[in-house]
């Protein structure tokens, strides 16, 4: 196997060793490394595992209980008598990294109760503030950053033999070439273990990591390391043993995933819109997304293969950022709002009836009122499915915290969150009530949060997600969940769609499902 190892394992106090004699999993961009799932251990002790931040973070936890299972772990959402504790962590705004401070003063009387009990921070605080992190809550006995997560197990078992905390963390994007930095964040999909997915038939699968963007703002290019796409067989691989589990939807998922591109090395390139064509071809397999894109990398080619491929949902999260090229230029990202608008009505005109959302970030430095105004001109006109709206948050590391002023008070900015929110949710609201009377498809996920209130059996409200996007609840037995179906839409709110599941119906299935006839219901309440 071939060997990369420019990571740091450090155990004790100082000792720092090269990991050059840790069996990891090949790199980024070797030979596929899935196959069938070994059997677990029998459990004999458990985890618990905190997440915050994005889809990576979620996919990460995933496959470090998947590994964990592996060597004899339980996942427990019992924290107290837990032997593992892991919190999986976002760096992305200061917000995120508090919520895991506090969590972890939450939990240091259980580690005062149990010593034995080990404490790990992973994820992008660990990569991003190693030591820091021990230096707040020296209780951790375990900091591992994103691209190192394969040795988990091996590093737990480490600390309970010895109680030496230990540190493994990818070379920082400065510390060495870039090929040696990219081979510092090592792959990290191994099986998959079903347990920790929200559903059984819906699944993320990273065809990407890193991102080489470097908008000013933004830690993920120093957390995540460099941008590093994954060989199309690996994804292949996994997309056919999800499928064999069970899975209907896959949700590829990358930085910026429109980004995707591999190398053969041989002259031969696969672009995102051939791996989509080659993923559509899994038999079983029924739907497909992907997120997040990079505005400037929405190629026609791409735009026509949603548009063609009957598996391919029709959405597309295309993160703006700012209204004004003054900010955009600030922000580095590298387009203009013109160019924006010309990627929309492109996308719009290619893909009819597709649906956009985007991020925002309000208060960013030197964001005037009028700058400000400009990002709700767009939200006015540029019909967005929703948005993410964020107030600007400095980043230590980043260029912009090395070059402009945080200047915008923090009382402004969350007046600027409120007011595109507010505006935005005019926006979803009329786009949701386009929809009234229309008959969409549904892929049917569960019980929504009113429906979970009833008990399993009877007919109760259940939520599921459009062809779209767009979120539908509607009542239904259990048995419908998993399904995909057509749901009559009859009313809408800000971000739900209400509707009657149709009767003796499941598009696409293999055979026709015995589904009793449903009264049309509306779904009432919170969802
Ligand atoms: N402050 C506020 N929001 C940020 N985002 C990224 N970095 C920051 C930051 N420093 C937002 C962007 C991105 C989303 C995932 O998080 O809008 O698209
Ligand atoms: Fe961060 Fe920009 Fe990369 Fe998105 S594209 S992850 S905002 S650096």
């Amino acid at each position: 196997m071939k060997r990369i190892v420019p990571a740091l394992v450090r155990g004790g106090a100082d000792a720092i060793k090269v990991s050059s004699t840790y069996p990891s999993a090949p790199s980024y961009n070797g030979t596929p490394t899935m196959t069938a799932r070994p059997p677990a251990a029998p459990a004999s002790k458990t985890v618990y595992i905190e997440t915050v931040g994005c889809q990576m973070n979620v996919l990460d936890s995933e496959l470090v209980v998947g590994a964990l299972k592996r060597v004899g772990y339980a996942l427990t959402h019992d924290p107290s008598t837990a032997d593992l504790m892991l919190f999986n962590t976002c760096s992305v705004r200061e917000h995120a990294e508090d919520k895991t401070f506090s969590a972890l003063g939450r939990v240091a009387p259980f580690k005062l109760a149990n010593p034995a009990k080990v404490i790990g921070v992973i994820g992008c605080m660990a990569q991003k503030d190693g030591d820091a992190i021990r230096a707040r809550a020296p209780y951790v006995d375990l900091v591992v950053g994103t691209g190192q997560l394969a040795k988990i197990p091996e590093l737990v078992a480490i600390i309970q033999e010895t109680r030496d905390p230990q540190l493994a963390v990818s070379l920082g994007r400065r510390e060495a070439g870039k090929r040696e930095v990219e081979m510092s964040f090592e792959s990290f999909d191994p099986t998959r273990d079903p347990e920790m997915r929200l559903t059984p038939f819906q699944a993320y699968v990273r065809i990407q990591i890193g991102c080489d963007k470097f908008c000013t703002y933004c830690v993920v290019p120093s957390t995540r390391g460099p941008e590093q796409s994954r060989h199309p067989d690996s994804i292949l691989n996994e997309v056919r043993i999800l499928v064999d589990q069970g899975c209907k939807e896959v949700t590829l998922i990358g930085q910026t995933v429109n980004s995707y591109i591999y190398d053969h090395g041989d002259g031969r390139r696969t672009r995102f819109s051939d791996l989509i064509l080659r993923i559509h071809d899994v038999a079983g397999l029924r739907r497909i997304k992907f997120v997040t894109n990079f505005p400037k990398d929405m190629t026609d080619d791409l735009l026509d293969a949603v548009r063609d491929l009957p598996k391919m949902v029709k959405y597309l999260h295309v993160p703006l950022q700012s209204g004004c090229d003054d900010v955009l230029g600030r922000m580095k990202r590298l387009y203009t709002v013109g160019e924006y608008w010309e990627m929309l009505h492109r996308s719009r005109e290619r893909i009819p009836g597709v649906a956009v959302s985007s991020d925002f970030i309000v208060g960013f430095c030197g964001e005037t009122d009028a700058s400000f105004q400009k990002s709700l001109d767009v939200v006015d006109r540029a019909k967005f499915k929703n948005s993410f709206i964020f107030k600007y948050s400095e980043r230590p590391g980043t260029k912009a915290m090395e070059r402009y002023p945080d200047d915008v008070p923090d009382a402004v900015k969350k007046q600027r969150n409120h007011d595109l929110l507010m505006l935005q949710n005019e926006r979803s609201l009329e786009d949701s009530r386009a929809m009234i009377g229309q008959a969409v498809e549904v892929l049917v996920e569960g019980p929504s949060r009113q429906g979970a209130k009833s008990a399993p059996g009877g007919i109760r409200q259940l939520i599921g997600r459009t062809m779209t996007d767009h979120i539908a609840v509607f009542d239904g037995p259990d048995r419908l969940v998993g399904e995909i179906l057509t749901v009559d839409i009859a009313e809408a709110s800000g971000f739900t769609l209400y509707g009657a599941a149709r009767t003796g119906e499941a598009i696409g299935g293999e055979g026709v499902l015995p589904v009793a006839r449903l009264p049309r219901r509306m779904g009432l309440g919170l969802v």
